[in-house]
């Protein structure tokens, strides 16, 4: 069985990580194909080097560009590549532009086409990453969705035949960086926040971005900001700095590092997804500074908390870690393997 699988953007490289490795040991041919959605180093490489993915087999090099730009030009690549390849799955990953120019491309050519992280809804159309999911979902022939939740969605959505529970494989990457930096004495306990901030609708508007910059230098313990690219483009364009108050920004952290980061933390403050999960499994409580997630398992028992209008902001994120237990809404570490015998219709 041959898998092409599509990926382009920071956290499908993490999803594709375990992904690869059980592909690997199933010994399933398996062909990566890199949009170049994101191309700089600490965007791209470095997640290939420390999670030990091989190099991509192909690399479409697209870059950045207005949606139907970018994601018409990955179509126009993929479609080529496909065409070539002949796979028995085209396996496309989470909700980026890269996910929905791989479905697109695949569904009109007839390949069959497998969804990882399938089901995730916001039910904010606002969002880019909202159409990109659910119309993926849509295209696809097999549907790998992380959570009951999100096998919900798409049982509501009229997609239940097609949608198999395998739990998150980013869990399985997670613990097992976790461990690793752990013994690797990589974590350096502080009294610090990680915060990343990097959503369109966060970053697009000058007065949303000012809001939020304001809100962040006000509070009472140091915000470790790690600087997305999107969000460095987006300050410099409104003529926002950054390095403002409590605000201590830096690169974009390897994905170990950030695994550490955020051990060492008092907490995280993010709108991004990935984070908001690894924080609540990392026994982090999380804010999330967003009206809507699509992970609702982090908001129990208070882990995670959605402040984006919160009046006082340093109110919630100095509140104490919740001790409540949290069970394993994302499964066992062991996801890949489950999707991957899927894949082979085991
Ligand atoms: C994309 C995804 C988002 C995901 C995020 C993870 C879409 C619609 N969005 O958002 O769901 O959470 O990736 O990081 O697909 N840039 C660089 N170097 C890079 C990449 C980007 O400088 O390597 C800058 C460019 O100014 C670019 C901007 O970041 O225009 C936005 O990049 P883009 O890939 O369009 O979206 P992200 O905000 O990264």
């Amino acid at each position: 069985m041959k898998v092409v699988s599509v990926v382009g953007a920071r956290p499908q490289f993490v999803k594709l990580a375990p992904m690869a490795a059980a592909m690997d040991q199933a010994g399933l041919q398996h062909i990566i194909v890199h949009t170049g959605q994101h191309y700089d180093p600490n965007m791209s490489g470095v997640f290939f080097a420390d999670l030990k993915i091989p190099a991509p087999d192909i690399n479409l090099e697209v870059g950045s560009g207005a949606h139907g730009a970018q994601t018409g030009q990955m179509m126009a690549g993929l479609e080529k590549v496909f065409t070539d390849q002949a796979p028995d799955w085209v396996l496309v990953y989470g909700d980026t532009n890269t996910t929905l120019a791989g479905a697109l491309a695949a569904v009109k050519d007839h390949w069959p086409i497998a969804h990882l992280e399938a089901g995730l809804r916001s039910f904010n159309r606002r969002m880019p990453e909202e159409i990109n999911r659910v119309l993926t979902d849509h295209a696809a022939d097999l549907l790998l969705a992380p959570t009951e939740v999100a096998m919900g969605h798409l049982a509501k959505e009229g997609l239940a035949a097609r949608a198999h529970l395998v739990g998150d494989v980013m869990t399985d990457v997670l613990y097992k960086v976790r461990d690793a930096v752990t013994a690797q004495n990589l974590v350096a306990a502080g009294d610090y926040l990680v915060s990343t901030i990097h959503r369109a609708e966060n970053t697009d508007s000058k007065a949303g971005l000012a809001r939020i910059i304001d809100q962040l230098a006000a509070l009472p313990i140091e915000v470790r900001l790690l600087v997305h690219p999107r969000l460095a483009a987006k300050a410099k364009q409104h003529g926002l700095s950054l390095n403002k108050g409590a605000i201590k920004p830096a690169q974009p952290l390897a994905y170990p590092q950030m695994v550490a980061a955020v051990l060492g933390s008092r907490g995280v403050v993010t709108d991004s997804g990935g984070l908001q999960k690894e924080a609540f499994l990392l026994d982090r409580p999380c804010t999330t500074l967003r009206p809507e997630t699509e992970w609702t398992e982090t908001l129990a028992g208070g882990w995670n908390v959605l402040a984006l209008d919160a009046a006082d902001l340093a109110q919630v994120v100095m509140r104490p870690t919740p001790t409540t237990s949290r069970g394993t809404p994302y499964g066992d570490g062991r996801a890949a393997q489950k999707a991957v015998i899927t894949l082979l219709g085991e």
